[in-house]
């Protein structure tokens, strides 16, 4: 990994990078972060939605967010300039509570701290898009809405690597969780959608999960190219019977998912409406 790393706006390579183990995001996961990528070397692509998602995210923990958005995006562009990638970059931009005395109490902790990772951004392998990943559906629950929402794109990743770890151990590319009522929800790190009668669905925010940007997107792309985009609840039985399914995220756009443990969906193989999609999708991704 080459990382280059700004930290409340002192900007070095990864080795030089460091926070205070009394930072709120150490020692409580307390934070927020947002994940985006460059598409012809700017990151302008969905750029206020990220923002909108992270001052909703800040809300959401009761965090003040000390800068606009333009403010943000000068210093992510000065750390993208420092890092001198000529390819894609990767960009994770994370906000913490700050530093402050071992307590919960936010009068401990009056100044958030901003940390800013650019990295080469490394697109899925080409069989991915090609084939269709296998993925499972895990036993860890999703974090239940009451608790920590997933609504709340937190730093506090436990129950996502959890499950993730669990997918891995059965080799998969990515698991799929359910919610405390056995709903589907999404993957560990991406929305799912499944395909049924020409028709995209996937789960509604209230089963419980991240609002994610390429999710919210697809519905504008499914107008623009004629595939109908819903929110639907949906099961174990309507992943493992839909003609289609894809997981959506920012760094890997929209992957087709060709087999559920070990059932195939549908064909087996990427389906047109995932392509359709993924076409469109691309097409406005490559204009921003
Ligand atoms: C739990 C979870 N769901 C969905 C997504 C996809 O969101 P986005 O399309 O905004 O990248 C992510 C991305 O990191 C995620 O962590």
């Amino acid at each position: 990994m080459s990382a280059t790393v700004n930290v409340n706006g002192r900007v070095s390579g990864e080795r030089d990078a460091v926070i205070s183990i009394f930072d709120h995001g150490f020692l409580y996961g307390e934070g927020i972060y947002e994940t985006m990528r460059t598409y012809h070397g700017r990151f302008s692509f969905l750029y206020d939605r990220h923002m909108r998602r992270l001052r909703r995210s800040a809300k959401m923990i009761d965090l003040a967010l000390p800068f606009t958005d333009d403010q943000l995006a000068a210093q992510i562009r000065e750390t993208q300039e420092a890092a001198r990638l000529d390819g894609e970059v990767y960009i994770r931009v994370l906000v913490t509570r700050g530093i402050g005395d071992l307590t919960y109490d936010l009068e401990a902790t009056p100044k958030p701290s901003l940390v800013i990772i650019v990295k080469p951004h490394i697109d899925p392998l080409p069989e991915a898009y090609e084939h269709g990943v296998r993925v499972v559906i895990v036993d860890v629950v999703r974090n239940h809405p009451g608790s920590v929402n997933p609504m709340i794109k937190s730093n506090n990743l436990m129950n996502s690597a959890l499950a993730m770890q669990e997918a891995l151990r059965a080799g998969a590319f990515e698991g799929v969780m359910r919610n405390y009522r056995g709903e589907l929800t999404e993957c560990t790190t991406a929305n799912l959608f499944i395909v049924k009668n020409g028709v995209a669905l996937t789960p509604p925010l209230e089963a419980g999960l991240l609002p994610g940007i390429t999710r919210e997107f697809l519905f504008d792309v499914g107008k623009e190219v004629g595939v109908a985009v819903r929110e639907q609840v949906l099961r174990d039985e309507d992943l493992l019977g839909a003609d289609e399914a894809f997981l959506t995220s920012t760094t890997r756009e929209a992957v087709p998912i060709a087999e559920v443990g070990d059932r195939k969906i549908g064909t087996g193989k990427p389906g047109p409406i995932t392509w359709k999609l993924l076409e469109g999708f691309r097409r406005a991704a490559d204009a921003s």
